[in-house]
């Protein structure tokens, strides 16, 4: 396994979904960051079920700071934050151990680990995990503060049902306030009707998740293999259940023409700036100082009440699974601060390796 992710703000994402505890080691920190285990705490709060469509474990994610914060400053070492688990019933799991759930990780699990992977909960293939790149996020997001870099992540679609562009001010002031954080108010409402209509079924629902990055300076990015876009890709799709990403215009690029989809540079307040951004903020995987765009599908949650099709990898042989445990009829909002925690990491790594982030925060 490689759980470990940056070149100079390195993570290394560390637990099991029903194990003892998860957690972040993060290496590179600059000395100097005022961070306590509030502002840690107020990022993971955000990713807390809300009670229409979410999972019924109950547990309270209390961070705690193992190291590397010392009388509310980062010291330059290793930060070390954890979660222990809590509110564990891994009876479930035991009960379909050798019957993988369609859509989850657990046949490709067991085929990699020959079995001795922790199973529980979806182990090391949960959603809980994200709890670990969160933590890790608030700490990113603090340092880029420093440079005036803002990174918001937010619902755009659920079920097909699609949100109205908001401005900037509109997502701060809504997503928090709607258990689909969504901007647009009104959509998700009937997002969250067709959710709760899903669960109802014994269904799940799937959506997309858009993340912006305000005021990143140009220039950040290691081409050939290090872009801006492989890099946050990469961090991306170590979400679980994202499936797709893309950037500014995205696939609708292959259906238009240059001369729509260029984005015209002219001058701004003596800054050069584009009068669109098909580019999503990216060119030639360096950010252009537009702000980056990027959007994540996430797709349903593959753990559904109905009745489905498996094997028994014990005993080779067809066998069916009901699926009885705690689980969300919808994870797009839940992953919104995930997304919003791997795009800070990254482009904290990035502003690192361009020296805009000193060693000591003065
Ligand atoms: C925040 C979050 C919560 C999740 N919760 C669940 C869940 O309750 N039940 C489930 O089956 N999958 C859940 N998942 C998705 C699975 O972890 C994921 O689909 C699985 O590991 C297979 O990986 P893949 O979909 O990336 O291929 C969740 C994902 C995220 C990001």
């Amino acid at each position: 396994m490689e759980n470990s992710f940056g070149k100079l703000f390195t993570i290394t994402s560390f637990g099991e979904s029903h194990g003892r505890c998860i957690g972040t080691i993060i290496d590179g920190c600059p000395a100097g960051l005022p961070i306590s285990e509030e502002d840690i705490q107020r990022e993971v709060d955000k990713r807390r079920p809300a009670s229409s469509i979410s999972t019924a474990r109950a547990e309270e994610e209390k961070v705690e700071i193992l190291s590397g914060i010392f009388n509310g400053y980062t010291t330059g070492a290793p930060i070390c934050l954890l979660i222990w688990n809590r509110d564990i019933d891994s009876s479930e799991y035991e009960r379909i151990r050798y019957l993988p759930r369609p859509g989850h990780a657990d046949y490709t699990a067991f085929v990699k680990y020959g079995g001795f992977n922790d199973f529980r909960g979806g182990g090391r293939f949960s959603g809980r995990i994200t709890a670990t790149f969160i933590m890790a996020g608030a700490i990113a997001k603090k340092l880029l503060s420093r440079i005036g870099v803002e990174v918001l992540a937010y619902t755009v679609e659920v079920g097909g049902i699609k949100a109205k562009a908001k401005g900037l001010d509109e997502v701060r002031k809504n997503v928090e306030k709607n258990p689909l954080k969504c901007a647009d108010l009104k959509a998700a409402r009937e997002m969250l009707r067709l959710v709760e209509k899903a669960r109802e079924e014994g269904d799940s629902l799937g959506g997309i998740i858009e993340g912006t990055a305000l005021n990143v300076p140009a220039g950040l990015g290691e081409p050939v293999f290090n872009t801006m876009e492989g890099d946050l890709a990469k961090a991306l799709f170590a979400i679980p259940a994202v499936k797709g990403v893309e950037f500014g215009s995205g696939f609708s690029a292959a259906s238009k023409r240059g001369s729509e989809n260029n984005d015209l540079f002219t001058i701004q307040d003596g800054k050069i700036v584009t009068v669109t951004n098909n580019a999503g903020g990216i060119l030639g995987g360096i950010s252009n100082g537009m702000p980056i765009v990027v959007r994540v599908v996430v797709k349903p949650t593959p753990s559904i009440a109905t009745t489905q099709e498996t094997v028994n990898i014990e005993r080779m042989e067809p066998d069916t699974i009901e699926i009885k445990g705690r689980h969300d009829a919808c994870i797009v909002p839940r992953a919104v601060p995930a997304v919003e925690a791997m795009i800070a990491v990254t482009i904290c790594d990035f502003a690192m390796r361009a020296g805009l982030i000193s060693e000591v925060i003065e």
